[in-house]
């Protein structure tokens, strides 16, 4: 917050910058548009060009290798192919070896309830403002702890590392704030981190999460080879069902009578994950600044 409300004037002058630039693209294209109507076609243009010389090995002075490099097209295509060669050799390895994923044992896949929040969390973009990757630097792990490890993201698909950070970085978030605190945040953050200027999600509290597709989002999971058992897919809601009753049984606890059925539900679930399979944190309180 301290970062963020110093930075607001930063972002105003930014939307202007981004406006002029705008703009500029807009009468860019006016500019072709009038320049390619005020032309007119001319079907057949006279050769200008010189025709090419026929190279003579034994006079020419150059290398061997001046044959190619007066065919243009020759050379795309003889360097493509060998470009092509070298690719396929460093990356079909890479996709054979299993050694090669970086597996840690206590990351495991999603319940079927955070993989609903997360599509959720995908679906709003939430990642354009929120990364999910703390870099291995000191400024990083003070701010938001353990940096991350290649390993806790395998079962991601697709990964939400992101590049820019409007928000705070949220792989470390599961777990720190009560299930309250993302509730009352998410409806309202400036009830939670006053001065805030991530939009409320308000809708996420009227729309209701349609799990007749978590049969199907587990099984293109497992596609993708997040080692789900072969007979989860058919009995996934009834998981889900109860750890919708979890989530809302903890809210009640704050005096919150919440639905279980709200998207809201869902995208609690997966923030409260995301993260903690390699850490354990404390929680803080939830009381709204402003209730
Ligand atoms: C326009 C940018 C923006 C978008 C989009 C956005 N956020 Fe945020 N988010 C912020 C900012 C800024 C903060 C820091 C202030 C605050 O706590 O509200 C924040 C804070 C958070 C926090 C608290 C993090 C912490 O460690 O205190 C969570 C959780 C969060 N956002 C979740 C989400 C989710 C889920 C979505 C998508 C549904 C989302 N955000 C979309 C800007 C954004």
């Amino acid at each position: 917050m301290d970062t963020l409300l110093e930075i607001k004037t930063a972002y105003v002058l930014r939307v202007i910058g981004g406006s002029v630039y705008l703009t500029g693209a807009f009468l860019m294209v006016y500019n072709v548009r009038k320049t390619v109507i005020s032309g007119k076609l001319i079907a057949n243009e006279d050769a200008e060009a010189p025709p090419l010389e026929k190279m003579d090995q034994a006079k020419e002075s150059g290398h061997w290798h001046r044959w190619i490099e007066r065919r243009p097209i020759q050379m795309l295509v003889i360097s493509l192919i060998v470009v092509g060669i070298g690719g396929v050799l460093e990356i079909v390895p890479t996709f054979l070896v299993k050694t090669n994923i970086p597996t840690i044992s206590s990351v495991k896949p999603y319940t079927p309830l955070e993989l609903h929040g997360r599509d959720i969390y995908v679906r709003e973009g939430c990642y354009t403002c929120h990364s999910q990757m703390v870099r291995p630097f000191r400024s990083e792990t003070e701010r938001y702890g353990e940096y991350a490890k290649a390993g806790e993201f395998v079962y991601d698909h697709p990964f939400q590392w992101g590049s820019k950070r409007t928000g705070p970085d949220l792989l470390r978030v599961g777990g720190k704030y009560p299930d309250s605190w993302h509730y009352y945040h998410m409806y309202d953050p400036t009830s939670m981190s006053p001065g805030s200027l991530m939009p409320p999600y308000m809708h996420m509290f009227e729309d209701l999460l349609d799990t007749t597709t978590t049969k199907r989002k587990i099984e293109a999971m497992r596609t993708m080879g997040v080692p789900y058992a072969a007979d989860f897919p058919a009995h996934a809601n009834d998981h889900l069902s109860a750890q919708q009753d979890k989530i809302v049984a903890s809210l009640k606890k704050d005096g919150i009578e919440a639905q279980k059925e709200m998207e809201i539900i869902a995208v609690i679930a997966y923030l409260q994950r995301v993260g903690t399979d390699i850490k354990a944190k404390e929680v803080v309180e939830a009381k709204p600044a402003n209730p």
